[in-house]
């Protein structure tokens, strides 16, 4: 088994970031440099893309100069699986529309898990725009997966009623779910998302369902408090939340590294103990 540092020598990865990113983005580029990866990134408005050249054939041109990986964000619902179909070597999903960001809720899961030590039995709470959230729809996923119960939190306008399911429940008031919760995930309002009637006014979404002192003080002695980042200060929290020891956003982060490190790995090398038909 070669060294951390060089399993994926001489492997191209192509970072293809179609949407903003500062923590996917940076910690995919980290990831790949630490397991020996060529990491190459394509910032697309500075690609052929600009000359009427298609992505089809862009991935195809990529594919033949070695490129085995690529990672991609795209505001399109669906556009990694479509990237597949043209590629030969395999794609990551760094987040797509209102899809999913799978790596995101790895890295989220590995949160809970170096917590609490398991997630099966877990209680954790999503508040906020639940409906226009791929962090969310991926962790509703994983956490299911792997035996937690889940309670999702919002106005009807952000949470329709038919993202209840199995072991997810839909709740309107956030301070009567708080003392039950092991884990509570902030998400942010996504503004550029949200059509604007469905946006409750910023001060009523505050009021509901901001992260206060009072609410924070709500919360269970051992509970935590995750936000995938990026977050909006005075909407979704507040700045009491930031001294609070239950606040685990740097951890978050923090493991973003080695997940995507895992995954990359995973690719490439299989992942230990499975067994490849
Ligand atoms: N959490 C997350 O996806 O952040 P970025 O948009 O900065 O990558």
């Amino acid at each position: 088994m070669p060294e951390l540092r060089s399993r994926l020598a001489g492997v191209p990865v192509l970072n293809l970031f179609f949407e903003p990113s500062t923590r996917t983005s940076t910690s995919f580029l980290l990831a790949e440099q630490r397991v020996g990866a060529d990491a190459l990134v394509l910032p697309p408005g500075e690609s052929s893309l600009g000359k009427g050249e298609t992505i089809a054939d862009t991935v195809l041109t990529l594919a033949a100069m070695g490129v085995r990986i690529l990672v991609t964000r795209h505001q399109a619902s669906g556009f990694p699986a479509r990237l597949a179909e043209a590629f030969s070597g395999h794609v990551i999903n760094a987040g797509d529309g209102q899809h999913a960001h799978p790596t995101q809720a790895l890295l989220d899961l590995l949160t809970l898990r170096r917590e609490f030590g398991r997630i099966a039995d877990l209680h954790v709470g999503i508040v906020g725009d639940i409906l226009h959230s791929r962090v969310a729809r991926s962790n509703i996923v994983g956490l299911r997966m792997l035996g937690a119960r889940v309670t999702l939190i919002g106005p009807p306008t952000l949470l329709p009623e038919t993202m209840a399911g199995d072991g997810v429940a839909v709740e309107r008031r956030l301070d009567a779910v708080l003392p039950h919760l092991d884990a509570l995930m902030l998400l942010r309002v996504q503004r550029e998302r949200i059509a604007g009637a469905s946006l409750p006014s910023l001060d009523d979404y505050a009021r509901g369902y901001r992260l206060d002192a009072h609410r924070l003080a709500l919360l269970a002695p051992h509970a935590i408090v995750m936000h995938p980042g990026p977050y909006n200060r005075g909407v979704e929290l507040t700045e009491a939340l930031f001294p609070s020891p239950a606040w685990r956003y740097a951890h978050q982060v923090r493991y973003g590294v080695p997940v995507r490190m895992a995954v990359l790995e995973a690719l490439i090398h299989g992942i230990p103990g499975e067994v490849v038909q």
